[in-house]
């Protein structure tokens, strides 16, 4: 029996700093939680001369990977480096020299995860990733144990924290985007590089990752519609309000008898659902079981403590396993043959805002398109633009399939009369 538990963090930024201060600072609860003390034994940096305000000796800091692997003391690798070469290397190496790997790596995790698992499972290793989505909201754990009886058949919402507390920023504190984007940079929520973030493909990711466990296939990024925050236009913040719908950057997965659908994209919500009024870097995923019906998961997105807390969870139930002696004891094969639904399969309803010249007849020209493609309408509104031959022209569409949608958005923009097509958006719920 061990008495104690070694650690050998990878990577000491916003999050493993944060890793560093909760098992500092629940070292007693850890304890009494275990059994045992958990401790920091070595850590990986890049800058072994870069200055860091934390009470752990400076002998324990290391570039050299192998300081740490090679340790036999080491019970446990805890990688927080982000990125993906660099940190997939170091975590197939952990794997092969027998020790279990908790990592916060959403890049890594939807690229490679199964891959990993796998290799975990070979090598009897855990692998835990709870931090690679929703921060704090403990959403994997959700999906492997405690919703593991029932059949998902759909998940959606926000899972970035960054285009959250940007929106947010915009809608409530009429800041620019560029100002919201530094902040949150400044807080610690966006990306080293943060188009990851606005471009959806962070989202993605995590998309990934949840749609992997949820249906239990192996979906990767090429099966996942994108579009980002940039499609959000001058303007549709505060127009999205006017017709009762607050913009939110949203991930989406569905299944059901034809298949799986994975989309990240801004989406229209009416102002009374649960997820309009998530704000700031919150995340929010709500979760459709066959079973047990609706739910929702609610929490920190994104920032040092909150996700370390996912991390030491995760540390948490490693450990937990290794003095129990059943690590890397869990079944990671995927049980479904992966089936993606193609766009004439895929139903929502729309809104569509376009610029039109502001002639007789053009309405009737318009809403004529629609018909020819199929799609009802519900809402058609014309707003007047500052230029007097210009109009802006909202149409909220009844349910169509993505492909009608794309049909629609084609033809208007082929049509003389329109002078483009300003923006449009998945719109959420019924009408
Ligand atoms: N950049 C990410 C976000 C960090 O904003 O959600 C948490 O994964």
């Amino acid at each position: 029996m061990k008495n104690e538990i070694n650690i050998g963090l990878l990577g000491f930024g916003v999050v493993g700093g944060g890793v560093a201060k909760i098992l500092q600072d629940h070292q007693e609860d850890l304890c009494h939680k275990l059994g045992v003390p958990v401790k920091i034994k070595r850590v990986l940096v890049k800058d072994l001369t870069k200055k860091r305000d934390v009470a752990l000796a400076p002998e324990i800091f290391t570039s050299e990977l192998d300081d740490v692997l090679e340790d036999p003391s080491i019970d446990l690798i805890v990688e927080v480096i982000g990125g993906t070469r660099e940190a997939k290397d170091a975590i197939e190496r952990s794997l092969r020299a027998g020790k279990g790997v908790v990592t916060a790596n959403k890049d890594v995790m939807a690229e490679s995860g199964l891959e990993l698992l796998k290799l975990a499972d070979e090598n009897k290793c855990d692998l835990f990733f709870e931090a690679s989505v929703g921060g704090g909201i403990p959403l994997i754990r959700t999906l492997e144990d405690g919703l593991a009886s029932d059949r998902i058949s759909a998940l959606t919402g926000i899972v970035n924290g960054t285009t959250n507390f940007i929106l947010t920023k915009m809608k409530h504190e009429n800041k620019s985007y560029e100002d919201a984007l530094a902040e949150a940079t400044e807080l610690g929520f966006a990306e080293a590089d943060p188009s990851a973030d606005v471009d959806g493909i962070d989202a993605a990711r995590k998309m990934v990752i949840l749609a992997s466990l949820a249906f239990s296939t192996d979906v990767n990024l090429d099966d996942v519609y994108v579009r980002g925050m940039k499609e959000i236009k001058d303007g549709d913040l505060e127009l999205a309000e006017r017709f009762g719908y607050t913009v939110k950057l949203a991930g989406s997965a569905k299944k059901d008898e034809e298949g799986i659908e994975v989309a990240v994209e801004p989406v229209l919500f009416p102002n009374s659902h649960p997820l309009a009024s998530v704000n700031n870097e919150f995340n929010a995923v709500y979760v459709y079981g066959d079973a047990v019906g609706e739910t929702m998961f609610y929490g920190p997105g994104a920032g040092s403590l909150p996700t370390a807390t996912s991390v030491t969870g995760d540390i948490v139930a490693a450990c937990r396993n290794l003095m129990l002696g059943v690590n890397g004891s869990r079944l990671h094969a995927p049980q479904h043959k992966k089936k993606v639904k193609d766009d004439s399969q895929k139903f929502a309803r729309y809104f569509h805002r376009i610029l039109v010249k502001d002639e007789v007849g053009v309405l009737t020209k318009l809403t004529a398109i629609y018909s020819a493609h199929g799609a009802s309408l519900a809402t058609v509104v014309q707003q007047p633009e500052e230029n007097v031959a210009e109009a802006d022209l909202i149409f909220i569409t009844h349910q169509i399939s993505r492909q009608q949608h794309l049909d629609i958005m084609n033809e208007l923009k082929e049509t003389p009369e329109v002078i483009g097509v300003q923006s449009h958006y998945r719109v959420e719920g019924e009408a």
